[in-house]
């Protein structure tokens, strides 16, 4: 007997065979005369309609047939005589693989609040809407894979242990093998770390980016594709300590290119879930958010709005709209800024430049004005930034006096530095945060909804 799953049953056109499901079951229901049991495998957000004659399956040979149990079904694939499905297994033999008691499983058929299934979140994949996010959340990561791939790009791998900090904002989690009680000292009475695994402090990466540079300045074109942890106090639905994080870096591109690249990037990933997700999208815009679809399809087939952080100021200054935080050039924008002028004034996704180099990381490259640096953000519709990055400086002069008004140890990062010392070169990139592009192709309203396992400030349960 061919193992199949349900999705290839479901797409069936060979009828009338024997077939072996195996599955989860989201319902039972039905009569003294007959059983329908609906049974899911994860392969697709739906089911396949398992029927039980009473003749041969009694009642209570199907005590153990409830929600969330695990069976093996054997029976006949046969077109449905019902609504809503075109095919349906006429079962010969039902194993019970796991029972799950109903007293306790958690998940009953009742209808149950994300904020509840986050305090489940080992059990939630089993839910149509947690299978539709990871189904979906796949198929974007193999889709970045790709888009990069068919483009000439390099998938480099960074340190998850580091010893410096990429983005110079101290959100640091530190890593160390030194005791808890009695560790080490120094002279001055401070823990000394130069005893510690590595010899000194070290952290989890908050970025690859600085390591990206380094192979882009001997690849060409790489991207990063991996873990990143910020130790930011953040208790929003657009923040997570663990993210993960794509990073393109391409040496001879500047800002312009590295724009093309952000909008091309982005329209083609959620081309791509239109194209390959369309049953769990349409499931999530009945379910959650009735313009889902509209939204994604907007993105593909219109350009992005392209303006400088200054333009920006000057548009928001004239807003009739009172904001909580006043704008003033200088200052960072707060997210009612970037929502009003992605969902109010512009109607469309935006990507703002050159912002203030104050409020910007020391790597970007200066321009002519000494005031502002080539920085872009990516803001989108519902989620705020998407993307931020920057054309790089390329100038060591340059570079070092940024690194000392931000200060920024230098000794940190020779290494980083010999990329200007030897074979400098223009170069840009960005960094896409994959979950808060899940938040935008799913419509999921909270980041902690889109990743299997949440890291946010008291979560670490799992
Ligand atoms: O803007 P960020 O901090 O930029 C960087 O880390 C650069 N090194 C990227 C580069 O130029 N190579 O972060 C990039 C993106 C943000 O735009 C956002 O989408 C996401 O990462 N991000 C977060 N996502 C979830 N939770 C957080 N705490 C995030 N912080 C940033
Ligand atoms: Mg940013």
């Amino acid at each position: 007997l061919r193992k199949t799953s349900v999705q290839d049953l479901l797409r069936s056109t060979d009828l009338d065979r024997e077939v072996l499901v195996r599955g989860w079951v989201r319902t039972r229901r039905g009569n003294k005369y007959v059983q329908f049991i609906a049974l899911n495998d994860g392969s697709t957000i739906h089911n396949i309609q398992v029927v039980a004659d009473a003749e041969k399956f009694p009642e209570e040979n199907l005590k153990g047939v409830t929600t969330g149990s695990c069976l093996a079904v054997r029976g006949k694939l046969v077109a449905s005589q019902g609504k809503g499905q075109a095919v349906e297994i006429q079962a010969t033999e039902i194993e019970v693989l796991g029972t799950a008691d109903p007293e306790e499983y958690p998940l009953q058929k009742k209808a149950t609040s994300l904020e509840y299934l986050r305090e489940i979140a080992h059990l939630r994949p089993r839910t149509n809407t947690f299978g539709a996010v990871l189904r979906i959340r796949h198929a974007m990561a193999f889709a970045i894979h790709q888009y990069f791939n068919d483009h000439g790009y390099f998938y480099v791998h960074t340190p998850i242990i580091t010893g410096s900090d990429a983005e110079g904002a101290g959100q640091m989690f530190r890593v160390t093998t030194l005791p808890e009680q009695n560790p080490p000292l120094d002279d001055a009475g401070q823990v000394d770390y130069k005893q510690d695994f590595f010899g000194k402090p070290t952290n989890l990466t908050v970025s690859g980016q600085l390591e990206g540079e380094l192979a882009a300045l001997a690849l060409g074109k790489i991207y990063t594709f991996g873990p990143t942890f910020r130790a930011e106090n953040s208790n929003t639905a657009r923040h997570l300590a663990e993210f993960w994080m794509i990073e393109p870096e391409v040496a001879f591109n500047d800002l312009e290119d590295n724009m093309d690249l952000a909008e091309d990037f982005l329209r083609s990933l959620v081309r791509y879930a239109l194209t390959h997700c369309p049953d769990d999208l349409q499931f999530l815009n009945d379910q959650y958010d009735k313009e889902l679809l509209n939204r994604l399809k907007f993105v593909v087939d219109n350009e992005f709005q392209r303006l400088t952080y200054t333009e920006a100021v000057e548009i928001l200054k004239s807003a009739k709209q009172k904001f909580e935080f006043p704008v003033d050039w200088g200052t960072d924008l707060q997210s009612e800024h970037e929502r009003y002028l992605v969902e109010k004034h512009f109607k469309k996704p935006v990507i703002l430049t050159n912002y203030p180099k104050e409020i910007k990381a020391f790597y970007m490259k200066l321009d002519e004005d000494g005031r502002t640096v080539r920085a872009m953000d990516v803001l989108f519709p519902g989620i705020g930034e998407i993307i931020g990055g920057s054309q790089r400086e390329e100038d060591l002069t340059k570079l070092l006096t940024r690194m000392q008004e931000m200060h920024v140890p230098e000794e940190d990062l020779w290494w980083y530095l010999d990329t200007r010392r030897y074979g400098t070169a223009p170069h840009a990139g960005f960094g896409l945060g994959f979950e808060r592009l899940i938040l935008f192709v799913t419509g999921m309203a909270n980041i902690r909804d889109v990743i299997p396992f949440p890291r946010f400030p008291k979560s670490a349960e799992f």
